[in-house]
């Protein structure tokens, strides 16, 4: 069995791209190499969304690995996981750490501005994925934050050197979130991402089997999915997709 294992010391170091995940799927890119970029002219995120760059010096981070499809529980189980590595290194290097949460699947919020998003894209050959992991943080902004919908890590300038800690803590975090799925550590991460859930608490509508459903946030399955406490039982939120609102 191969864990999939990104090499923080094969990065692609760019100034500028259209996009690190258009970049990382060309051949260009190896299995278990990075890519990073200053600045990102044509950020996607998921669905049809657009991945705003909040001006040059963020985080726009690609990296490609290769999953055994059937040596893990689910793709949306390694996404949660990737989104818990991203909120453990936001935290490490956040002033007051509690102030971030993990919103299902996957993106981080700064009380209740969006700090960080994840782009998945796999491409799947004789049940083996090639995967993007593709993840946007705002550490700064050059754009007046007054209605600002996203959040930011630092309020004022940073150092080089204090990104390039972040980009190693991430792939090293990243790295521990594989180990975990393969090595069967699921339960314990599950337990962390709970309580460290933005959606705690929270009423939730969600599509269950084509059903609008109201309900409680009551964890997560060990696939990754998304369990809601309602009036008739709990029941399994497989995506966030197309009527998911906090109420
Ligand atoms: C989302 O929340 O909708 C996902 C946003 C993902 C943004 C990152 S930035 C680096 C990588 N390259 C892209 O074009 N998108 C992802």
């Amino acid at each position: 069995m191969t864990i999939p294992f990104i090499e923080y010391a094969n990065s692609h170091r760019l100034q500028e791209i259209d996009s690190t995940n258009n970049y990382c799927k060309t051949s260009k890119v190896k299995n278990g190499e990075w890519v990073t970029s200053e600045y990102q002219s044509n950020g996607r995120g998921r669905g049809s969304n657009k991945w705003d760059s909040l001006g040059k010096g963020n985080i726009f981070f690609s990296a490609k690995v290769q999953i055994e499809l059937d040596k893990i529980p689910s793709l949306s189980l390694v996404s949660l996981f990737i989104g818990s590595a991203t909120l453990r290194t936001i935290r490490n290097f956040a002033v007051l750490p509690e102030e971030y949460s993990l919103k299902w699947p996957n993106d981080v919020f700064r009380m209740n501005k969006k700090i960080a998003g994840i782009l998945l894209e796999a491409n799947t050959k004789n049940e083996i994925v090639e995967l993007i992991i593709g993840i946007g943080i705002n550490l700064v902004s050059t754009r007046d934050r007054e209605n600002e919908i996203y959040g930011i890590l630092y309020e004022t300038e940073f150092d080089n050197t204090q990104k390039e800690k972040i980009l190693h803590n991430l792939v090293e975090n990243l790295n521990i979130s594989m180990q975990k799925i393969f090595f069967g550590n699921i339960k314990e991460e599950l337990t962390w991402i709970e309580s460290n859930s933005y959606l705690k608490d929270k009423m939730i509508q969600a599509r269950a089997n084509q059903i609008l459903t109201n309900g409680k946030f009551a964890g997560y399955t060990e696939d990754g999915f998304l369990l809601l406490s309602t009036e008739s039982g709990i029941v399994t939120i497989i995506d966030t997709d197309p009527d998911f609102k906090i109420n």
